[in-house]
């Protein structure tokens, strides 16, 4: 059986029992609590708690991709050296949603293990929690009861994290027999691997918030099954790694190292016939192949995904997974970057069931190969650093066993090297010796408030807030803007700046309100969050002003907008709601968003996923995955693509529907983002994605678009800025006004001709500067003791231009003092020293100030501006005489 044949017998089996089968949601889940998806219940996690209701059936199954590195479940220390941890695997699991319980769930699992997969029933067991004794019962139906053992919390209660859904669960084991396990672990509900974990029914009866668990309102089913396990144990493989699933992983490090990788079945019986000194050479090889083939995987998916390397947050666990596996090929004698040639194989070999990963193979590989050239910048004097360290400590730890690898030298790595702590940490496993915690917190602590000043907060005041009291007495609050920008709405709550609830705010204070319908929409992806102001409801055409609104943002589920007060507001008032015109605009900007992202696909290819994107009143920014910068042709295409949209006045098209229907209507869907059972489509022509946002009715209302800057934001990823709507005609009409300066100055007769003049005009200066710097040789020169001595007034050239020249005639000349004034837009002073006892700061400064200016800079270079042209003889005059006297002295 080929193990993608396992993914699918098991969607199979359940969809057989009425179970709907869900895609794998994002890895990057809409929920700040958890860093990851980490288990297959996350995209269930609001059903279970009763947050949106029961879907039909009430029963579903999946394979989900899950990350376990970072947050609660963290597996990164281990994969390499276990058989079974991964940072990335994929879990099966089957789902309940108040529907069966512990019976049918124990039922079809026993089923599917024994019938579907085959396993032997006499190799199987099963924990359960210790105090469950309906689990206990309902299992001795199918095994017996000397195979059931009951275990404590630690054990058999699942949690996804510090909060949501949470019950007792039991577990099915698989012995794998004792030929190479013999540890005294290697017993039923020991530690060892021989009784082996494959599939964990969690029976959901709780909901954990802030250290307190309530039962759910329908108990429910979540169970979860390690994909590469189940076919690890098919292939009667220990270890995850020597499987097929991973086989050709392996094969492309062998080619990359000229290292051969030998299975642990194969170590274990020694069939190479290696001393022992080999065997651990044999093992240390084996593992750094797992490491690099495991954090492929997730490097590839996260970066598909639409997650980029970044310093902190999600992006920093990315960059810690890839360097580890930098640090392991490096291990393995690899010297330049290696690992986006795994990526490459990964794509391949999964892209068959998860297609964006061929799509954007190509893109995803590059920004993989930049991201190792930079560690591997780094990574030797990191290397060296690190050894010399470990060497004298391993010298001292003889004599003192207390010692830690100090906490100074690990900050270093980390902040010079790039070694992100852990990297530091797993290096020294192998020898036991751990980081002086204390004095690397205290050296990361003082950078910290060193940095304190570009800081935006720890973001205390956010975990500490009000919001959960909110959402259990008001739920979530209504938002009902998309027809109009007015709505009058009763004060569900007010909050103070720190997010707790008060009974009122008074004027002048600043703090958060919560409306029970809002037309303010928050912020959210790209688009800024509304502003606006709150007035006294009143008959009569305006009321009084009670509040301004500075900004509006989703906290949790609720939808808060950030208050100025200017008249006290208490709970429980009714107020008129105004969102500011400035939202037809950034409805404009978003709108035009959409369009640009179509056209991208369009002209560039279907590689391009958004990475990123802000969208205000006056300009857009949207990042995108694209492996280099665009051409000078390509932006115009794309310019020129998107006004046509425009032009074509396609009126919006708002849906909602089924995320299956939206797919077969070709919808884009970003990667990070959740969607829902039903979505909401917005489209404009054939620009068709997945959107809760707020658009303009037609594309026509867009005006114009113009890109004013492409750039790129980190490897592989790429800036457009632009404008559109009314910013779109101010920047073409300041442009415009340029140009008619321009013609005005250069006397032509239109702007057709002006443009043309100008034209002539830049070539001109060009061939200038272009001769000056050809003649600094010819320039008229004094040669003082040993110096040459330049002095000179240059017609036409601007400041830039003039430092050129000082610098070819420094490169040109072994001792040279060279001073260049020049006329445009007042006076420039450019002067450069080398190899002369002279300091040009001094020397610009005091002719400046003969002219009337300042001016000054370092020893060999140095300007200065002056105003009043009738000296400037004179201040020549000065300048070769301030320089004569210096140079002979
Ligand atoms: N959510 C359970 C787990 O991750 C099934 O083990």
């Amino acid at each position: 059986m080929a193990h993608k044949d396992i993914r699918w017998l098991y969607l199979d089996f359940f969809q057989k029992q009425s179970h709907k089968i869900y895609d794998s949601m994002p890895l990057v889940p809409d929920d700040a609590s958890l860093l990851f998806t980490n288990a297959g219940m996350v995209q269930f996690k609001d059903i279970f708690t009763g947050k949106i209701p029961i879907p039909t059936p009430p029963r579903a199954t999946s394979s989900q991709l899950c990350i376990r590195a970072g947050g609660k479940h963290n597996d990164l220390e281990n994969v390499g050296y276990t058989a079974r941890h991964h940072t990335l695997f994929e879990m099966l699991g089957n789902f309940s949603f108040g529907d069966y319980f512990k019976k049918d769930a124990i039922a079809y699992a026993w089923e599917f293990v024994t019938k579907t997969l085959g396993f032997d029933k006499s190799l199987l067991y099963v924990t359960i929690h210790e105090s469950d004794d309906e689990a206990y019962t309902l299992w001795c139906e199918h095994i017996a009861p000397e195979r059931i053992k009951r275990m404590g919390d630690k054990d058999n209660f699942w949690q996804m994290g510090d909060s949501g859904p949470c019950g007792p669960c039991s577990e099915i084991y698989v012995d794998q027999g004792e030929k190479y396990f013999h540890s005294s672990e290697d017993y039923f509900g020991g530690e060892g691997d021989r009784f082996l974990e494959i599939w964990n029914l969690v029976f959901m009866q709780y909901e954990q918030k802030e250290g307190i668990r309530t039962p759910l309102p329908k108990p429910s089913i979540d169970t979860g099954m390690g994909l590469e396990r189940v076919v690890a144990l098919l292939e009667k493989k220990i270890n995850n790694f020597d499987t097929s699933l991973f086989a050709p992983l392996m094969r492309q490090i062998e080619n990359l190292t000229h290292k051969k990788y030998y299975h642990d079945d194969e170590v274990f019986d020694n069939v190479m016939g290696f001393s022992d000194a080999q065997i651990v050479e044999t093992k240390k090889i084996q593992a750094s192949f797992r490491v690099i083939a495991d954090h492929a995987r997730s490097v590839a998916f996260l970066l598909a995904q639409g997650v980029n390397f970044d310093k902190e947050g999600r992006g920093y666990v990315l960059r810690r997974i890839l360097r580890r596996a930098v640090r392991h090929g490096y291990l393995l004698g690899l010297q330049k970057p290696f690992l986006y040639e795994v990526i490459g194989v990964v794509c391949e070999e999964m892209g068959g069931h998860y297609g964006y990963l061929l799509e954007r193979k190509n893109a995803i590989k590059e920004q993989c190969r930049n991201e190792e050239e930079r560690f591997f910048e780094t990574i030797e004097s990191g290397m060296e650093l690190f050894s010399k360290e470990l060497q004298k400590l391993l010298g001292l730890l003889s004599k003192d066993k207390t010692l830690r690898f100090s906490g100074e030298v690990a900050f270093k790595l980390y902040d010079t090297y790039g070694f992100p702590l852990d990297l530091t940490q797993d290096m020294l496993r192998e020898y036991h010796i751990e980081v002086d915690m204390a004095s690397f917190d205290q050296c990361m602590n003082a950078q910290k408030s060193r940095s304190k000043a570009s800081w935006k907060g720890s973001g205390d005041a956010l975990k500490e807030g009000d919001f959960n009291e909110l959402l259990a007495v008001f739920g979530k609050n209504t938002f009902v803007g998309y027809e109009s920008t007015k709505a009058s709405s009763r004060i569900l709550a007010l909050l103070d700046s720190d997010f707790k609830r008060v009974a009122s705010l008074q004027s002048g204070e600043i703090g958060y309100v919560m409306l029970e319908n809002t037309p303010f929409y928050p912020e959210s992806g790209g688009p800024v969050g509304d502003k606006g102001e709150l007035f006294k409801p009143s008959h009569q055409s305006a009321g009084e002003i009670l509040a301004k609104v500075l900004d509006t943002q989703k906290y949790f589920d609720l939808n808060l907008s950030h208050i100025e007060v200017l008249a006290a507001l208490k709970e429980g008032d009714f107020v008129q709601a105004n969102v500011s015109d400035e939202r037809n605009e950034i409805a404009k900007h978003h709108s035009a968003t959409h369009l640009l992202h179509r056209s991208l696909r369009k002209i560039l290819g279907s590689h391009i996923a958004q990475a990123g994107s802000l969208v205000e009143s006056n300009r857009l920014r949207f990042d995108f995955s694209h492996p280099k910068a665009l051409s000078f042709e390509e932006l115009e295409s794309i310019e020129h693509d998107v006004n046509a949209q425009i032009l074509a006045g396609n009126p919006q098209m708002c849906e909602i529907m089924s995320i299956d229907e939206a797919k077969k209507k070709g919808a884009m869907a970003l990667f990070g983002e959740k969607y829902g059972e039903r979505v909401r489509v917005v489209s404009f022509g054939d620009s068709i994605e997945l959107c809760g946002g707020i658009h303009t009715p037609n594309t026509a209302q867009i005006g114009s678009f113009y890109i004013t800057k492409e750039s790129g934001v980190s490897s592989g990823v790429r800036r457009i800025e632009a404008v559109c709507g009314a910013a779109a005609y101010e920047y073409g009409k300041m442009a415009l006004r340029e140009i008619h300066k321009a013609k005005e100055s250069l006397k032509a007769q239109n702007l057709t001709q002006g443009i043309e003049k100008l034209k002539e005009h830049i070539s001109e200066l060009k061939q200038k500067v272009a001769k000056a710097k050809q003649s600094v040789k010819s320039f008229d020169y004094e040669e003082v003791a040993g110096v040459k001595l330049i002095v000179l007034k240059i017609d036409s050239l601007n400041s830039s231009e003039v430092k050129e020249i000082v610098d070819k005639a420094k490169n040109e000349n072994e001792r040279v003092a060279i001073l260049l004034l020049t006329e445009s837009k007042g006076i420039s002073i450019v002067a450069g020293v080398k190899n002369a006892p002279l300091k040009a700061g001094e020397w610009v400064k005091q002719v400046a100030s003969v002219l009337g200016g300042n001016g000054g800079g370092r020893d060999d270079f140095a300007t200065a501006g002056g105003k009043d042209a009738s000296k400037i003889s004179e201040a020549l005059d000065l300048a070769r005489s301030i320089a004569k006297e210096k140079l002979q002295d």
